[in-house]
């Protein structure tokens, strides 16, 4: 296999960055989408020949390798089980599903399949956040104590995130994914297990800050202690003003790394009138801005993408951080979050890594 033949379920938002990603590839050929709206926008905007309102018909096409999911979370169960039953490698987006239960599912008929199941977690192919664990390796902090992640907007974009019933919660799982599936990737080990979680959310609907209209919390912050007796503190939330705001912080014995991966850019720009674009969630853009040089590939969906397609061409197995293994245990953890948040203590996990 030379090329790897792409067929894309979604066709908005995340659609749109996959697709991006894989236009950037030479190895890759979109063949097809699969989605209930947007078909004719997405095509033709990326060159995508065929199209499909149902994704069972284009996954019954024996021409594509990988499929990307890039549906609302509680389709994330449903598109993998029957992606891996029609034989398809998958990279699923964050969060793996809505339930625990879900993820479990689809990790064990993936493997059934002898499917490769990929877990989009884009934080673990950050350049920035690369570099940061390129000085960690080379001892330019020491050894790491403590870190600090979060991801906070102005309210997700899509009308499936309001309800619990179609994001699985609010902002802590569909944003605070980021950071827990970063902080997993940085400190747990098989000998490293995350063994017990401590969280606060706000109470969705009246009892949220801002967003009445979510079902789910607007706010969210919570400590995950490790084996080694390391701690993380991650947080989502939906109050955040000026644009998406992705930080993390690391603590060590000898130094101290902060990235900035929306607000780090480069670039400063005064404009009076305004212009396009300038970072996810940016209310306007004129004034001082700080404009993304290349938001995508900042936020590592390209080489995330570029790493998934490796995979499928090398005949590999996705490392720890990106498989379905670990999109599973981000959801256990989320899963400990929530219930802590409800019971008002700390929760002990049993987690294997
Ligand atoms: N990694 C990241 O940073 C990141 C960022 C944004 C979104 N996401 C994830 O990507 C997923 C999609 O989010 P989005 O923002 O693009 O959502 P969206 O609401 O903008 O788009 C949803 C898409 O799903 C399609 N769809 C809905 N029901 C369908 C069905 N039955 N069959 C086929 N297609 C269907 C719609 O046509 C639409 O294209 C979510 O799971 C979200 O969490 C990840």
């Amino acid at each position: 296999m030379d090329k790897v033949r792409v067929g894309i379920v979604g066709s908005k938002f995340a659609a749109n960055f996959h697709a991006d990603s894989y236009k950037r590839n030479d190895k890759v050929e979109i063949v097809a989408v699969a989605a209930i709206d947007a078909l004719e926008e997405f095509s033709s905007k990326w060159n995508v020949p065929d199209t499909y309102e149902d994704y069972n018909e284009m996954l019954a096409r024996d021409d594509i390798d990988l499929v990307s999911v890039c549906v609302p979370n509680f389709l994330h169960h449903d598109v993998v089980i029957a992606a891996a039953r029609a034989g398809k490698h998958i990279v699923c987006e964050k969060p793996l599903a809505t339930t625990v239960a879900d993820a479990e599912e689809m990790v064990k008929v993936c493997k059934e399949a002898g499917v490769k199941l990929f877990y989009a977690e884009d934080w673990v192919f950050a350049p920035a956040l690369n570099r940061a664990s390129q000085i960690i390796e080379e001892g330019g902090i020491g050894d790491v104590l403590y870190i600090k992640a979060r991801e906070t907007h102005n309210g997700s974009h899509s009308p499936f995130a309001k309800k619990k019933s179609t994001c699985g919660g609010g902002c802590l799982i569909h944003l605070g994914i980021h950071p827990i599936g970063y902080v997993l990737y940085m400190l747990a080990g098989e000998n490293n297990p995350p063994v017990e979680v401590v969280a606060k959310t706000t109470g969705g609907l009246e009892k949220n800050y801002v967003h009445k209209d979510f079902e789910g919390e607007d706010w969210a912050a919570g400590i995950i202690t490790f084996a080694d007796g390391r701690n993380a503190l991650v947080e989502g939330n939906y109050i955040t003003v000026g644009g998406m705001d992705d930080v993390v912080d690391i603590y060590g014995t000898d130094g101290r790394i902060i990235v900035n991966l929306t607000f780090g850019s480069c670039l400063d720009v005064y404009s009076r009138k305004g212009y396009g674009y300038a970072i996810e969630k940016a209310d306007f853009t004129y004034g001082w801005t700080k404009p993304a040089v290349d938001e995508f590939f900042n936020l590592g969906y390209v080489e995330e993408l570029r790493y998934f397609v490796d995979c499928v061409l090398n005949d590999t197995a996705p490392k720890f951080g990106v498989d379905g293994e670990s999109g599973l245990l981000a959801m256990k953890v989320v899963e400990a979050m929530y219930k802590s948040a409800e019971e008002g203590k700390t929760i002990p996990l049993d987690l294997k890594v």
